[in-house]
């Protein structure tokens, strides 16, 4: 399955995506490339990709400025498609894709991500293991070597550098559970 025969939210999500972040050069390509990860996934796990295809479109679209409220695009993205009416589910991914709950927390938006549901589930793991094997320009990555760029594009400083000692086991066990279901 590719992600442009994917189902109608996925298509839908696609163009809202484009819509915030399509000229946003690299991460309009990592945006495309963890779509079509995710509609592999979906394959592969046999998880609705309706749901993790449409997740996949919108998990970065918090970082399009016109809708940046706290700067921290998980939570951005999560409120600004729930106020257009997106499922709570498609929401609640996009509020905790790839260990979002950490800096959350961190940050102290823990309570403002709270009303968004949070689904540990595999098609969970699988939006966060799309996220986490496509690098920033949208070309295939394995997860360490996605994890050691991320910690050297955004600095000892970041925020995800202050809370790797709890996100990064925390994505490691994510990516084991779900190559152990791709190897099956
Ligand atoms: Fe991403």
């Amino acid at each position: 399955m590719t992600a442009v025969l994917a189902p109608t939210r996925a298509l839908l999500a696609r163009s809202v995506a484009e819509s915030l972040i399509g000229d946003s050069g690299n991460r309009w390509k990592h945006t495309a490339g963890v779509a079509q990860r995710a509609a592999e996934l979906a394959d592969r796990l046999d998880l609705d990709p309706d749901v993790l295809v449409a997740a996949a479109w919108l998990h970065d679209v918090g970082y399009a400025a016109p809708i940046a409220l706290t700067g921290f695009h998980p939570l951005d993205g999560a409120v600004h498609l729930s106020a257009e009416g997106w499922p709570a589910r498609i929401a609640g991914l996009v509020a905790y894709h790839s260990g979002a709950r950490f800096v959350g927390a961190a940050r102290g938006l823990g309570e403002q991500m709270a009303v968004f549901p949070d689904e540990r589930s595999l098609m969970a793991d699988a939006l966060t293991y799309a996220d986490q094997t496509v690098g920033p320009t949208g070309v295939r990555v394995d997860t360490e070597t996605r994890y050691a760029e991320m910690l050297h594009r955004q600095g000892p400083c970041s925020w995800n550098a202050k809370v790797g000692a709890d996100r990064r086991p925390y994505l490691r066990a994510i990516a084991a559970r779900v190559e152990h279901l791709l190897a099956v």
